[in-house]
């Protein structure tokens, strides 16, 4: 839409500019209604339009252009356009097939795909600069060539964009903060849980092994013991599973290979899916921000594929590529939809790729006979690749 605009303002000034320039070089004494008309155009156009001479000498400017300059018409006409459009200063332009405006070195685009391709750097007349969106085309007349600019000012909309940018940017920091605190908040749950409830349930459980074995009890009380017994045991099976689902042991007690492994495992129990790991130990020494990532990734992409897959086959691949780790997430289900990538109110995929983002990572996901996510995680230097 912005697009279209952008270039519908282009074309109609253009075509008006060059009318303009036309009529004012050949016809300058015309009254006829329709030079009047475009010269009407030119001097009420919000877009500020200038044209030079081959040797970037401004011959027209209107009052836009004069009041985006911050200056007076009579000021701007027959000084150089370098006053204006000063060489050099082209933070703003793109670094793609660019076109030099004349010998001048400004650079403008003429025929852009977006907005963004026609930026250049203005100067007010009190030195200020500030970057503006532009378009340039050229006409010759008696062998002479004469360039026709039209400039919008786009300070705002860049101060909008960086501001955008900004928040972004800070949006991005909060969920990865909330992130690190969600996984302490769990390690911590999952450990008390662990240590201080598990090791009490273990102790009562000895006692009553102790009691059992007591003669002085009848049958009611044995029944009872024998009760108790079974209680105990599904108690500490149901804290084990809990503190589990919360921070798998394996993370900080056998590290990242095993910790997949058994979550492979428990997912081939679980749903019946085949699911087929290809991955070495010592490749997945990694720390515990690393490990804690990759293990959080992938248990989300294998909870997407039971829950929307309906795949028979998964294959789980994790190799160490000097100091990048491929990640690979192939199932043969039905296959991610093209709209179920940006889905509203779902946060699995989007927590995936803000976790790999936050790892300087890329991420694509596509459907590929299945679903396949593919990643690429840079590494930090101290865990090199282990010697072939
Ligand atoms: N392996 C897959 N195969 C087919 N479709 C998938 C697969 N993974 C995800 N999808 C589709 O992509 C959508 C978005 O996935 P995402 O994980 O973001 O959300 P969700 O699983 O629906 O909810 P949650 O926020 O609980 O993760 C899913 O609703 C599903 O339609
Ligand atoms: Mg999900």
């Amino acid at each position: 839409m912005a697009r279209h605009r952008t270039l519908l303002w282009l074309t109609t000034g253009i075509a008006f500019a060059i009318v303009w320039l036309q009529r004012s070089r050949h016809t300058s004494a015309s009254t006829s209604p329709t030079s009047q008309r475009s010269r009407s155009i030119i001097q009420h156009a919000s877009d500020a339009i200038i044209s030079t001479d081959e040797h970037q000498r401004i011959l027209h400017a209107n009052p836009a252009a004069a009041a985006m300059f911050d200056t007076t018409v009579q000021a701007m006409e027959g000084a150089p356009l370098q006053h204006y459009l000063p060489r050099g200063q082209r933070q703003y332009s793109d670094s793609g097939q660019g076109r030099y405006f004349g010998e001048t070195g400004i650079r403008l685009r003429m025929k852009g795909r977006r907005a963004g391709d026609y930026l250049v750097t203005g100067q007010r007349a009190h030195g200020q600069l500030f970057p503006l969106e532009g378009s340039i085309s050229a006409l010759n007349e008696n062998n002479h060539s004469i360039y026709t600019i039209i400039l919008r000012d786009i300070t705002e909309r860049k101060q909008v964009q960086e501001r955008l940018e900004q928040s972004y940017a800070q949006l991005r920091e909060l969920s990865a903060a909330l992130q690190t605190i969600r996984e302490e908040e769990r390690k911590y749950i999952a450990r008390e849980l662990h240590d201080d409830l598990g090791q009490l349930l273990a102790t009562l459980r000895g006692d009553l092994a102790l009691l059992k074995r007591a003669q002085q009890y009848g049958p009611a009380a044995r029944k009872l013991l024998a009760g108790m017994d079974t209680l105990l045991m599904s108690a500490i099976s149901s804290l084990r599973r809990i503190a589990s689902n919360l921070r798998p042991r394996a993370l900080d007690e056998g590290g990242l290979y095993y910790a997949l492994e058994s979550l492979r495992q428990d997912f081939v129990n679980r749903y019946s899916i085949a699911c087929q790991m290809q991955a070495s130990e010592e490749d997945l020494i990694l720390n515990d921000t690393y490990s804690t990532e990759i293990f959080r990734i992938v248990q989300e992409a294998l909870t997407n594929i039971s829950r929307h897959a309906e795949a028979s086959k998964v294959l789980l691949s994790l190799q160490r590529q000097q100091y990048d780790l491929k990640i690979e997430i192939q199932d043969d289900g039905r296959g991610i939809a093209e709209q179920d990538m940006d889905k509203a109110m779902t946060f699995g995929l989007l927590g995936m790729r803000e976790r790999v983002r936050a790892l300087h990572g890329e991420i694509s996901i596509i459907k590929d006979g299945g679903t396949r996510i593919s990643i690429r995680l840079p590494l930090p230097l101290q865990t090199p690749a282990p010697a072939a």
